[in-house]
């Protein structure tokens, strides 16, 4: 199962080629999902202050994923995010668990313009292959979620958002890139 979807991937994005990642490096290759469909980030003490002045607006968070083992090796991560702003590039996160190999990991985080009030955050994780020099990937995922409360500028009520009160929540990965 695993492998027929790694293999489609590849075969689709380019062109018919060999069925396992190590054995064509440098190409580029896409899929919308994590290959373990149980894969997902936690998020913990999500805290974010809403105003109508978007440069105000600002976000904090604790945020982890496991490692996960299989035909594409995932690191764990544990990281703290923290940033300004909506429609800002990245902001890269501090990661703070030890690195257990030799391989570079980054986490970066964003928000993102929405007519919602709410926080539409983008979490973005990439590293280097843990088994293929050269290889790396790009594990994006969206969230939306209530602001905490409101500063300078915050004229919308959030009664409606704020009542779901939330501090911890998954993230799953829904974009996946990388050269392989
Ligand atoms: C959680 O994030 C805060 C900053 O927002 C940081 O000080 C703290 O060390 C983080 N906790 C962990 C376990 O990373
Ligand atoms: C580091 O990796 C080795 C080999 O995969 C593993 O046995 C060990 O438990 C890991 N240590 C930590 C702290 O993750
Ligand atoms: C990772 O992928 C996302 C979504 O495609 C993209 O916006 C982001 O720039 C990428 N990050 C890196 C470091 O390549
Ligand atoms: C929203 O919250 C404010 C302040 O807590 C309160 O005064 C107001 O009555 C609330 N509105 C609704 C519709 O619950
Ligand atoms: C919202 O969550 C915080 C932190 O968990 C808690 O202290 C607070 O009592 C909660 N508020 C409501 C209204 O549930």
């Amino acid at each position: 199962m695993l492998s027929n979807y790694f293999a489609l991937g590849l075969a689709l994005l380019a062109g018919a080629g060999p069925a396992t990642v190590s054995a064509s490096p440098s190409r580029y290759v896409y899929f919308n999902k994590a290959a373990d469909d149980t894969y997902g980030w936690t998020v913990t003490n999500w805290a974010a202050q809403y105003s109508e002045d978007d440069a105000l607006c600002s976000y904090s968070f604790n945020i982890s994923g496991p490692y996960s083992g299989g035909q594409m090796p995932i690191p764990a991560f544990v990281a703290w995010c923290a940033g300004a702003g909506v429609g800002t590039p990245y902001t890269l996160c501090h990661i703070t668990d030890l690195l257990n190999t030799t391989k570079r990991r980054q986490v970066a985080a964003k928000l993102i313009p929405t007519t919602e009030v709410e926080a539409s955050l983008a979490v973005t994780y990439k590293f280097d292959d843990l088994v293929t020099a050269d290889s790396w990937w790009n594990y994006t995922s969206y969230a939306t979620e209530p602001y905490s409360n409101t500063v300078a500028g915050g004229q919308v009520s959030l009664n409606g958002t704020g009542a779901r009160n939330t501090t911890t929540f998954t993230m799953t990965p829904s974009e996946v890139s990388g050269v392989a």
